[in-house]
């Protein structure tokens, strides 16, 4: 495995470490004003980095392998630059889109975050970017600020019309806190959640699988959700009250009733999971967990057949409750155990996975972690 100094010749300047994320609850709700409650694993990307002066921006990732990536800080356009080193040009290209006279960087890239695994292995390379180069050039922003930067790189220069959850996530979690962050406004707020004070653990579940229709259709139920935001007269979904939700489904097509019953019922669940940590009561959020998972199956038909078995087998197992995280259709699952029966309930979604004929999801234990920051 090549050092920094193996691949650049000199030491770095520093290491900053950005984490994946699972999100409890608020799933396709960041891009319609609702909100989330993501927290951040203990897996991170890292990346050592020191400046260029000559515009250049080097980029060598330990997962990809192969030669260092050179860019022109100065050439960079959207669409330009093909696979993972797209997302570090793409915070670069942002940052100076947004007017920060940056230049280039050696930068190596190492990630302990799954891909392809909904874990926002993508958010968090570019949050460990970003932070890199805010301390390297001294931008002094701030980390919300950071987050919209990576979210409008991913949008505007990878080409993914992602909400802001992944990114404020990687940015703003803290140790033993969940983020309730409302995605109108980007207000947020730490909600301590002691999992093993309570004698819980939170599984996640990696199916391994993802499938191709992903990037499709996250942007088509973008697209529905603004157009029913739209035939209703409103800014957002968000805007939509529970109480108000029957009236409304009434003057909408047909198509466009599930999306917009899931993202009002999915918002009202993050709100509902709120109270249980703020009163201590941690296992009542294992039905809102399922039932969320109901609604992305039933209504957003955004979970798959893998998803689907590990959450009904999780369950059958004993879990208090278990929901696909993320994007969808594949991915990880996340259930709430009793933290003495982590071991039988994984090795039961592990036997009902093999009956099944498929691979056996591979098992993590998501201990709420802490947000981007500089590590050496
Ligand atoms: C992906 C996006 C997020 C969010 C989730 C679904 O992870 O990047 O912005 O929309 O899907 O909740």
């Amino acid at each position: 495995m090549s050092t920094f100094e193996q691949l650049f010749g000199q030491a770095p300047e520093g290491e900053w470490a950005a984490p994946g994320r699972v999100n409890l609850i608020g799933e396709h709700t960041d891009y319609n004003g609702g909100f989330v409650l993501p927290i951040a694993l203990p897996q991170s990307v890292r990346a050592q980095a020191r400046r260029r002066a000559d515009g250049l921006l080097r980029l060598w990732s330990a997962q990809a392998g192969g030669p260092v990536v050179e860019l022109a800080v100065a050439g960079l356009v959207p669409g330009s630059v093909p696979g993972w080193a797209a997302y570090p040009a793409a915070v670069v290209w942002a940052l100076r889109e947004a007017g920060y006279e940056v230049g280039g960087a050696d930068l190596r890239l190492d990630s302990e975050v799954p891909t392809g695994a909904g874990l926002s292995s993508s958010a968090a390379l570019e949050c460990a970017v970003a932070a890199a180069y805010n301390d390297l050039y001294g931008l002094g922003l701030s980390a919300p600020e950071l987050a919209l930067l990576a979210q409008r790189a991913e949008n505007a220069f990878v080409g993914v019309p992602c909400g802001i959850m992944d990114q404020m996530a990687s940015m703003c979690c803290r140790p033993g806190a969940a983020l309730f962050l409302d995605s109108r406004d980007l207000t947020m707020r730490q909600v301590p959640i002691d999992l093993a004070g309570a004698g819980l653990a939170l599984l996640v579940l990696d199916t391994r699988v993802k499938h191709d229709l992903a990037d499709g259709a996250y942007a088509a139920l973008r697209a529905g959700c603004e157009r029913a935001a739209a035939l209703l007269g409103l800014p957002a979904l968000r805007s939509l009250a529970p109480a108000d939700l029957p009236s409304a489904l009434g003057r909408l097509p047909a198509e466009l009733v599930p999306l917009v019953r899931h993202v009002v019922t999915e918002n009202a669940r993050v709100e509902a999971a709120v109270d249980c940590l703020d009163a201590g009561r941690l296992t009542g959020l294992g039905p809102i967990l399922t039932a969320g998972h109901a609604s992305l199956r039933d209504d957003y038909r955004v979970s798959c057949r893998e998803t689907d078995l590990a959450v009904e087998a999780a369950v059958a197992a004993g879990a208090h409750g278990a929901r696909m995280t993320g994007g969808g259709f594949g991915g990880s699952v996340i259930a709430l155990v009793d933290a003495a029966e982590a071991e039988r309930v994984a090795a039961e979604v592990a036997a009902a996975f093999r009956r099944a004929g498929l691979t056996e999801p591979r098992t993590l234990t998501a201990v709420p972690a802490e947000g981007a920051r500089r590590t050496a």
